[in-house]
């Protein structure tokens, strides 16, 4: 299997800032590459060398084997691009959007036309063809930035998180489609903050963090590496949050993490049974109530946690703020 897209010793300086520092990363074609990272990591910038839109200061990349400076202009005919922040023209209707994206990349009138009907049925926006894109919902701008991206059937797509700000029904979609492409056999570079979505998605994955390329392999490999077990517990109020960090500390082998929203607390622990039955020892008669506590073994979100020193909480908060019905889909 060939590689689809190389990256050697990729260097990107904004002035004195240094935004990549030497990455490699390949994609073998028809696989899908999730690019981790935190934000500023560095990986939008990646994204913009691959499809053109910005020069490298060192190193080189290459798309299906072309140059992305040399042969700038043939590798913006294999690629899509879907950009973190969607690229739709609001008082254009869906279908008008799609078709004007189809004659810049100069298919015929009737090509541009027919093409865009075939993915409005495809993204589920057969029945808003017909209205300006503004007044669609977030998702369904999402699903028309993406379908635009495929008008000319690009063998290799890079997706600048994709479901960033979607609510989670239109997540599952997104990556239903997703899932669609590369059955196709399209090569995709996906970036995501969602570990979740990585874990579901991506044949291999590259977590950056400042500019630096900081692990890869599986998302197995990756889980591997982390090791251990996760000690994970609900407790009835904040309060007891604290108390139970404080008391269970002794047993976890790095920082417990804790998430006051849903009053769970996750520990690194080694030692299975022995060492829960030893928690729930600790927490006896200390007033703390427990709803629920269990083992598990490391997830995405513990890879994370572990190599970056934060968790990718990043997007989950600018989902919340983007979280969006508009009136149109509300009163659809
Ligand atoms: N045009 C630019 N000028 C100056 N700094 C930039 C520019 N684009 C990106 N950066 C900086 O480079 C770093 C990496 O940015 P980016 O690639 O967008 O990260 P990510 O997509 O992982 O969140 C950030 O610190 C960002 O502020
Ligand atoms: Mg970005």
């Amino acid at each position: 299997m060939s590689d689809a897209v190389v990256v050697e010793g990729l260097v990107k300086r904004f002035g004195e800032f240094t935004a990549l520092d030497g990455v490699d990363l390949t994609v073998a074609e028809g696989t899908v590459l999730g690019l981790l990272g935190p934000n500023g990591a560095g990986k939008t910038t990646v994204v913009r060398i691959l499809s053109t839109l910005l020069r490298p200061d060192g190193g080189r990349a290459e798309v299906t084997g072309l140059d992305v400076v040399a042969q700038a202009a043939q590798v913006r005919g294999v690629i899509g691009l879907t950009g973190q922040y969607a690229a739709v023209d609001e008082y254009l209707t869906g279908e008008e959007n799609l078709e004007m994206v189809g004659r810049l990349y100069r298919l015929s009138g009737k090509e541009a036309r027919s093409r865009a009907g075939q993915l409005l049925e495809r993204f589920d926006l057969t029945d808003a063809a017909r209205r300006p894109a503004k007044t669609y919902s977030g998702g369904m701008r999402r699903r028309l930035d993406i379908a635009a991206s495929l008008i000319a059937r690009p063998r290799v797509l890079f997706l600048d998180e994709p479901t960033t700000g979607l609510d989670p029904r239109s997540r599952l979609g997104m990556w239903e489609f997703i899932a669609d492409l590369v059955s196709d056999g399209t090569t995709i570079l996906l970036t995501t903050q969602y570990l979740e979505e990585a874990d579901r998605l991506a044949d291999r994955m590259v977590v950056i963090d400042r500019g630096k390329v900081i692990a890869r392999g599986t998302a197995d490999q990756l889980k591997a590496q982390v090791g251990g077990e996760r000690l994970e517990l609900t407790v009835g109020s904040v309060e007891g949050l604290t108390r139970a960090a404080e008391l269970l500390r002794p047993l976890a082998l790095d920082d417990p993490r804790r998430d006051e929203q849903t009053r769970r607390l996750t520990l690194p622990v080694t030692g299975g049974a022995a060492t829960l039955a030893e928690a729930l020892r600790l927490l006896e008669g200390s007033g703390v109530e427990l709803l629920d506590v269990g083992l598990r073994r490391p997830d995405l979100d513990d890879v994370f946690l572990t190599l970056t020193g934060h968790a990718a909480d990043g997007a989950a908060d600018e989902a919340a703020e983007n979280a969006e019905t508009t009136p149109a889909e509300a009163t659809r």
